[in-house]
């Protein structure tokens, strides 16, 4: 992890629905006897179950050895005590020690499995990273940053915020917000190791300093509670299959009076002139598409109701257009050819559509390119941007 993510403070539950016993935190202490009430709560927590025992430390920032071996004293004594019990240890990749010493546990007891949650959990993850969609990333930011860049200030950035730009991909539009409104501070996260790297080399490469990069779970950040005045998370709900877990972490990292701006698409409205029906029929076709792989690119107009169950007020919603007429239009060109790459080969592939129904996706994707390259076409991809206010 990224130490200029703040740790905060030693805590611990358990939650006797899940049967769970949950660390979250800095856990350092000097002696063993600053732990006697998380361990006698943690062996009381044990003694009321049977079945089954999740201990959940993918929150736990730190721990040093006098905690951890407090703690893995108690759940090995158990395993050996109660071999009925099968003791479940959740770990995260954000942090890379917690698998690497719990998994010494696994090793001692058989009835103790790691389990790192986030090892694969999110459906669209292979084809972003393996996709070589990462440099077309790029391309969509420098296009929709010409609508933004207005947008924004609208839903309440201004400079000297604090802003999180959360899922912040290849980092193109954190370093966009540094240089137009000079945040006060600004952290960017995602949970790719890969777009990250990108990230610092792209920002290195511009000479933009103070964007501060965190490789961290979106639905499990160790950020703590109300620290940014603008949270923005652009294009990436939208391959979550839970939305909502994401939404009320944006909720909580926000200050109360601050807002969350989001930007998800409705692909099946993207349009072309001419060619418009077969346009038409393969945008249909990928909003099924990804439907198939559980996520929703077509969660645009739903974004309302997303923020306002998530507990936010004053919503502003927008849509704008990216089109063939925003700049060069071999830009626009270069994007549909890149979606149709990934979601007419590898997603086309893995969902089994055969080889005819591939040709027929093509066709469509081919076609938007012809419109937005025709003299007298007209090609477009609407976008819509909204926000919420944390009640004060
Ligand atoms: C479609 S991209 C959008 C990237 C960027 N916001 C943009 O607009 O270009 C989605 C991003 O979400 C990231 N992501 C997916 N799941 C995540 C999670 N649980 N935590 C943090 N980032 C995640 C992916 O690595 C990817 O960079």
């Amino acid at each position: 992890m990224n130490t200029e993510a703040r740790s905060p403070a030693f805590n611990y539950q358990f939650n006797e629905n899940d049967q769970e016993f949950s660390l979250f935190g800095s856990f350092r202490p000097q002696k063993i006897d600053e732990l006697a009430d998380c361990i006698n709560s943690l062996e009381a927590s044990i003694s009321n179950v049977t079945g089954n025992f999740y201990l959940n430390v993918k929150r736990l920032v730190r721990m040093n050895n006098v905690a951890f071996h407090a703690i893995a004293k108690r759940i090995v004594k158990t395993s050996g005590d109660r071999p009925d019990l099968k003791i479940h240890v959740t770990t995260s990749s954000v942090l890379g020690w917690s698998t690497r010493k719990f998994s010494t546990l696994a090793k001692i007891a058989p009835n103790i499995t790691i389990n790192e949650y986030d090892n694969e959990f999110y459906p669209g993850q292979s084809f972003l990273e393996d996709g070589g969609f990462i440099p077309i990333l790029r391309t969509q930011t420098k296009l929709t940053w010409r609508h933004e860049k207005s947008i924004l200030p609208r839903h309440g950035l201004k400079p000297g915020m604090h802003v999180a730009d959360i899922c912040c991909g290849i980092g193109d539009f954190a370093v966009l917000m540094q240089k137009e409104f000079q945040p006060g501070r600004l952290i960017a996260l995602d949970h790719s190791k890969s777009s990250l790297n990108y990230a610092r080399k792209v920002a290195e490469d511009f000479g933009v300093r103070g964007i501060e990069y965190v490789y961290g779970d979106a639905s499990e950040m160790l950020l703590e509670d109300n620290q940014f005045d603008f949270v923005t998370c652009r294009h990436s709900l939208q391959v979550f299959d839970r939305p909502d877990l994401i939404l009320k972490e944006l909720y909580r990292i926000c200050k109360p009076g601050g807002r969350v701006y989001i930007t998800n698409e409705k692909n099946s409205h993207c349009l072309g002139e001419p060619r418009s029906e077969t346009i038409q029929r393969t945008y249909n076709e990928v909003a099924r598409l990804w439907d198939h792989f559980n996520m929703d690119i077509e969660l645009g107009p739903k974004s309302r109701r997303y923020l306002l169950e998530a507990g936010f007020s004053d919503i502003s919603i927008e849509s704008f257009m990216v089109t063939n007429l925003d700049g060069n239009p071999q830009d626009f060109a270069d994007i549909i050819q890149s979606w149709e790459d990934v979601y007419a080969g590898q997603m086309a592939v893995e969902r089994g559509d055969s080889v005819e129904d591939i040709r027929i996706l093509k066709q469509g994707f081919q076609d938007h390119i012809f419109a937005a390259l025709h003299p007298k076409g007209y090609a477009g991809w609407p976008i819509w941007a909204a926000s919420g206010q944390k009640p004060q």
